[in-house]
């Protein structure tokens, strides 16, 4: 069956000082061990993270990385072969963030997906709806879009080896969660679409929930049928949380 993830995206956060207190935070929880767990520092400390971590069953990603597989004149980015020499095995690909902020396209985001799977790092999609998209009873079309957009370009197919996170943007940092109900209908959606045209890779893909998880509301979402384990931000930043939602996931 699928094993859960967690994983947590640290976001813009950090210092080498407190980058290296969450690591130690880190390196010191016994976490369970049917679940997969991953951390997405910034950039700039992924080195430092994964000689942190070195020997403990955390695997490091990264929250971004080129639309070419390959090191070049590109400024400011950072190629996905080169996030693989550094240790990095997963990447977010689309989170709300970039879309929203910086203006990331599915045609920009299809071209990142794609570069990080020729060099073996696996993306984490991020697909989500705003409020507004919500309360106008557009959430499965928004979302269905999102997925159809790698879908047309890349196939299903593509999905054997990434994973998918659904964090509903109203979600995302504001305290509101999805009820464990209306995330279950969403991930049941996704799996749905996938299975529509491959019903193994849309058995086997690994759909996490986002959106203001905490140790106090892990277990409840963790246990619905589609949901196999979280994205987590603000939570992530403190270590003895993040090992809470861990074996929150392990149960
Ligand atoms: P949050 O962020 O847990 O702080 O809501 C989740 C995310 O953006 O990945």
């Amino acid at each position: 069956m699928r094993r859960p993830m967690v994983a947590g995206n640290w976001k813009m956060h950090g210092t080498r000082a407190s980058v290296a207190e969450l690591t130690e935070g880190l390196s010191n929880l016994v976490l369970p061990s049917g679940v997969e767990v991953a951390v997405f520092p910034p950039a700039l400390f992924i080195n430092q993270v994964i000689d942190g971590l070195a020997g403990k069953e955390i695997t490091v990603g990264a929250q971004n990385s080129a639309v070419q597989p390959e090191q070049g004149a590109l400024t400011g980015e950072v190629a996905p072969e080169q996030l693989v020499e550094a240790g990095c095995k997963l990447v977010l690909i689309g989170h709300s963030e970039r879309r929203q902020i910086i203006g990331e396209t599915d045609e920009v985001l299809n071209r990142k997906f794609a570069a990080a799977q020729a060099k073996g790092l696996k993306p984490v999609l991020c697909i989500g709806e705003t409020l507004e998209e919500r309360e106008a009873g557009k959430t499965l079309e928004v979302v269905g879009r999102q997925l159809s957009s790698i879908i047309e370009a890349f196939g299903v197919k593509a999905f054997a080896s990434a994973v998918i996170a659904y964090e509903p943007v109203w979600a995302i940092g504001t305290g509101l969660t999805a009820t464990p109900q209306q995330a279950q209908d969403v991930h049941a959606a996704i799996r749905g679409q996938l299975a529509a045209e491959d019903a193994e890779v849309a058995a086997k893909v690994q759909l996490l929930y986002g959106g203001s998880v905490k140790a106090a509301n892990a277990a409840e979402l963790f246990g619905m049928p589609d949901i196999d384990g979280g994205l987590i931000g603000g939570a992530s930043l403190n270590a003895d949380e993040f090992g809470a939602i861990c074996r929150a996931a392990g149960n």
